[in-house]
């Protein structure tokens, strides 16, 4: 009993090391096929051994997805035998021991396993036993995809979803792909995509999915079926209006000219489609259209000093529209160099500033001989101040100079004093022009401020 049990584990142990050496003897160059249906796939097997010197035994056996297992084919070097049920399917190609599968369909997928076991002439009693899986699929081609969608008119953008289909009419084991502007579309937030990529839901649809969308169609026995390009309009806009002009100067909203330049705007918006554009001028309290176009023409000497212009853009098919104002001063700024060469205006900036000094000093005196003169006006004003204006931080008219110098000029404009205190208050924050008039009534509301002043002239 002992003896027979070391007999059987030495026995063992020789198989075990000769089927460790034995994968030299046969090759299979391709252990996945995919075969297409009706057609024929070779399951090639490379015999790496002189089969005048051995003796071969062996079955090619089936296992189907399943799990169902038949022996198709028992062979031996002389001799084979082919399931009936399989026979008009199946060659046996010798002398390597290759399955040939003809007339595919899809009962012949699945697994397939060879067993070999080959003794040799010239070594008595050595035998090997080899042992491969080989994979087999069987598909039906693609036909060209065609692509749906759905709705198939334009859309407004955040206002509606598509839906977009691909079919196939024949074809297993499809999966889909979708292109836009040929860039392959991932799962986003706004894509949705079934099971098998067949179908893409956009929602909702936004500016940056206008484009050309294809569908690409594939399984493992075609590759990338393209459907036609359909072409997904999307309205959307106006975005990023902006208003620009080659000529004048340009600070923030304001764009200067000088007098008598004919100056174009440009209004500009991102839309589709594109927008209609409407001028309006702002003068006068009014609001008055001028023109429409993407273009403003304006000849400067025909304006007043200052303009607030606007450009409304406006899209008629997301019914959505946008403006942008600015204003037009007219004055001389001479910053082109041909400019200055060519005409050398009258008077050079450098002048003006002289000249608006001057006049300023002048002011300033004369102020002070008025305000000497009438006490009894700038107690006046104390008295009209409103409460709530106390609050701001307390100054001394007279300690900060360098606020008063150059001011005093507009208040030398007779009987504007109530006026201007009453449009000072709401204007406070503006700039240009305005913003002067604020500063004439703080010039103003400082005087009060040092009440011993006042009461001593
Ligand atoms: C096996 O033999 C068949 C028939 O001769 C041949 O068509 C096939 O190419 C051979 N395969 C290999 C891997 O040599
Ligand atoms: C027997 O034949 C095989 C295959 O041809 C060879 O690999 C092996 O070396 C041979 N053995 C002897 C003892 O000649
Ligand atoms: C778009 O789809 C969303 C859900 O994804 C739905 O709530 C909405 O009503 C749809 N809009 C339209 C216009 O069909
Ligand atoms: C569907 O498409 C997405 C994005 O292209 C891809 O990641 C995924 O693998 C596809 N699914 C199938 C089943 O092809
Ligand atoms: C909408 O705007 C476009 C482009 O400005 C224009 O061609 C079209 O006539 C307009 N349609 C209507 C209904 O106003
Ligand atoms: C000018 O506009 C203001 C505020 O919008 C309004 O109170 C005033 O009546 C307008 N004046 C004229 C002359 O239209």
């Amino acid at each position: 009993m002992e003896a027979t049990g070391r007999t059987a584990l030495s026995v063992c142990s020789v198989l075990f090391i000769l089927t460790e050496v034995s994968s030299e003897f046969i090759h299979i160059p391709s252990l996945v096929h995919h075969g297409i249906e009706g057609k024929s796939v070779l399951l090639s097997v490379e015999t790496r051994f002189p089969l005048d010197d051995v003796e071969i035994q062996g079955t090619w056996s089936h296992t189907t997805p399943s799990g169902i297992r038949t022996t198709l084919v028992t062979f031996t070097k002389e001799a084979r035998i082919t399931d009936m049920m399989h026979h008009n399917h199946l060659l046996f190609k010798e002398p390597n021991v290759s399955l040939l599968i003809q007339k595919l369909n899809q009962e012949y997928e699945g697994d397939y396993h060879l067993n070999l076991n080959i003794a040799f002439h010239n070594e008595t009693g050595r035998f090997i036993k080899e042992g491969r899986t080989v994979h087999v699929t069987v598909d039906v081609p693609v036909s060209s995809p065609v692509v749906e969608k759905s709705p198939s008119y334009a859309v407004v953008e955040d206002k509606a979803n598509v839906t977009w289909t691909c079919s196939v009419e024949t074809g297993t084991r499809v999966v889909f792909q979708w292109l836009r502007n040929n860039v392959a579309l991932g799962a986003s937030d706004r894509y949705h995509f079934t099971q098998d990529n067949s179908t893409l839901l956009i929602s909702p649809v936004r500016k940056e999915d206008k484009g050309t969308y294809h569908c690409v169609a594939s399984n493992a026995v075609s590759q990338g079926l393209h459907s036609r390009a359909v072409e997904l309009n999307v309205y959307y806009g106006p975005y990023n209006l902006e208003v620009n002009s080659g000529q004048g100067l340009r600070t923030g909203e304001v764009f200067t000219i000088n007098p008598g330049e004919l100056v174009f705007f440009e209004c500009q918006a991102d839309s589709n489609p594109p927008n209609s554009y409407v001028w309006m001028s702002k003068s006068r309290n009014t609001t008055q259209v001028i023109t429409v176009g993407p273009r403003l023409e304006v000849l400067s000497y025909r304006l007043a000093q200052t303009e607030e212009y606007l450009c409304r853009a406006f899209n008629n098919k997301t019914q959505k529209q946008d403006e942008a104002q600015f204003t037009l001063v007219v004055a001389s700024f001479g910053t082109g160099k041909e400019k200055h060469s060519q005409k050398g205006s009258p008077v050079s900036p450098l002048a003006a500033i002289i000249v608006c000094s001057l006049f300023a000093i002048g002011c300033m005196l004369l102020f002070f001989l008025r305000r000497t003169c009438h006490p009894k006006r700038v107690l006046m004003s104390i008295y009209n101040r409103p409460l709530s204006e106390q609050k701001r931080p307390h100054r001394s008219g007279h300690e900060d100079a360098t606020e008063d110098f150059g001011i005093y000029e507009f208040v030398s404009i007779p009987g504007k004093m109530e006026s201007a205190q009453a449009s000072c208050r709401s204007l406070a924050r503006l700039e240009s022009v305005q913003d002067m008039h604020t500063t004439i009534y703080d010039v103003i509301r400082q005087v009060p401020d040092t009440p011993s002043d006042s009461l001593v002239c």
